[in-house]
């Protein structure tokens, strides 16, 4: 290449072959490896140019590099425009592709609750520590003395008839009721005494209301001068709490051998407010709880003056109130864990 005429079709034709060249650019690193082809300093087309320059008269050397560097700057703004070009097209793309519909109704996450069983349990507790009750874990398996014959039912006792009991042993047996945590607490400790104890007991027993593993909740307060009265103020303090402000209870004579006198516990009942409904099976109170005055034997075979000191007890069945206040008609709703029950009961 000799002159500038020449250089010029050059650069005409270094011009058009990257405008078409550029039509099949899509993407901005395809316009990168394109774009080097023609202004690598070493191997680009445009730059090679340069070299022609020895070839080229003296008085056109000046005007041949000017021109040189005007196709340079216009490929420049060339290549720039269409990265420039590319990449707001590639970031489009992205925004469609990364688009949300935010009308598309979201997948349901599911939280677990807890057990209605232990949901009773803790409230329960909650309601016990506050009035300044201590919490007492007995042992699932107990021996036969303290399930029964320190709490005043011998061997013989008609009474045991009432809890058909899993013996493991002559001796061991799984527990029949929390009251055998009584004993163990009065022994370990003197008087004042105010403790409840929530745990699993045991009976051969099996229907819509019963079930051979359930929950009880056991309370205990031995003290000097405790009556039945202060039975009954608790039990109305703790009724309002759990069944709502309006619950009553009515205490009915009953036959325990642990206490004298003994009594079922009935609270007025939270659906009709004692109307009658299907609930209190039409007469206006449901039985939650057995309870009494804690009978002197025991006392004395815990090793605690009973001319000195009395106490009451109580002893309330935990599903029994999951049923009551979840409106469950069979226990055994309780322990299959199916979730479109266990789903509808979140307190
Ligand atoms: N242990 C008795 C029962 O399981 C309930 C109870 C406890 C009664 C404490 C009186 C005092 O039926």
């Amino acid at each position: 290449m000799q002159d500038l005429k020449e250089l010029n079709e050059v650069i005409t034709a270094i011009k058009e072959e990257i405008r078409q060249g550029a039509d099949a650019l899509t993407t901005s690193k395809s316009v990168y490896e394109f774009k080097k082809t023609f202004l690598d300093n070493k191997q680009g087309r445009i730059g090679l140019l340069m070299k022609e320059m020895r070839n080229v008269a003296n008085d056109q050397k000046a005007e041949f590099g000017k021109t040189i560097n005007g196709a340079k700057e216009w490929a420049n703004n060339f290549f720039d425009e269409l990265d420039q070009k590319l990449k707001e097209k590639e970031q489009q793309q992205r925004y469609e592709s990364e688009k949300i519909d935010i009308t598309m109704p979201p997948v349901k996450i599911r939280y677990g609750n807890l057990h209605p069983v232990t949901t009773v349990r803790n409230q329960l507790t909650d309601i016990f520590t506050s009035m300044g009750f201590e919490v007492y874990e007995g042992t699932e398996i107990e021996t036969d003395y303290y399930n029964f014959t320190a709490l005043n039912t011998p061997q013989d006792h008609p009474a045991r008839d009432m809890q058909d009991t899993f013996y493991l042993s002559p001796e061991f047996l799984l527990r029949t009721q929390t009251s055998a945590g009584q004993v163990h607490v009065m022994e370990a400790k003197k008087p004042p005494i105010k403790v409840v104890s929530p745990g699993k007991v045991f009976r051969s027993d099996d229907d819509a209301t019963h079930s051979p593993m359930f929950s009880q909740m056991e309370g205990l307060v031995v003290d000097e001068g405790i009556t039945l009265c202060d039975l009954k103020g608790m039990l109305d303090m703790f009724v309002q709490r759990i069944f709502g402000e309006q619950t009553k209870t009515r205490l009915r004579p009953s036959y325990f051998p642990f206490t004298e006198p003994s009594v079922e516990v009935d609270v007025s009942c939270f659906q009709c407010g004692g109307k009658g409904c299907r609930l209190c099976k039409e007469t206006g109170w449901i039985e939650v709880l057995g309870a009494g005055v804690v009978n002197k034997k025991v006392l004395e075979n815990c090793g605690i003056d009973s001319n000195k000191y009395s106490g009451f007890a109580f002893g309330l069945g935990l599903e029994r109130i999951a049923m009551l206040k979840y409106g469950i008609n069979n226990i055994k709703m309780l322990f299959e864990s199916d979730l479109r029950v266990l789903d509808q009961i979140d307190d």
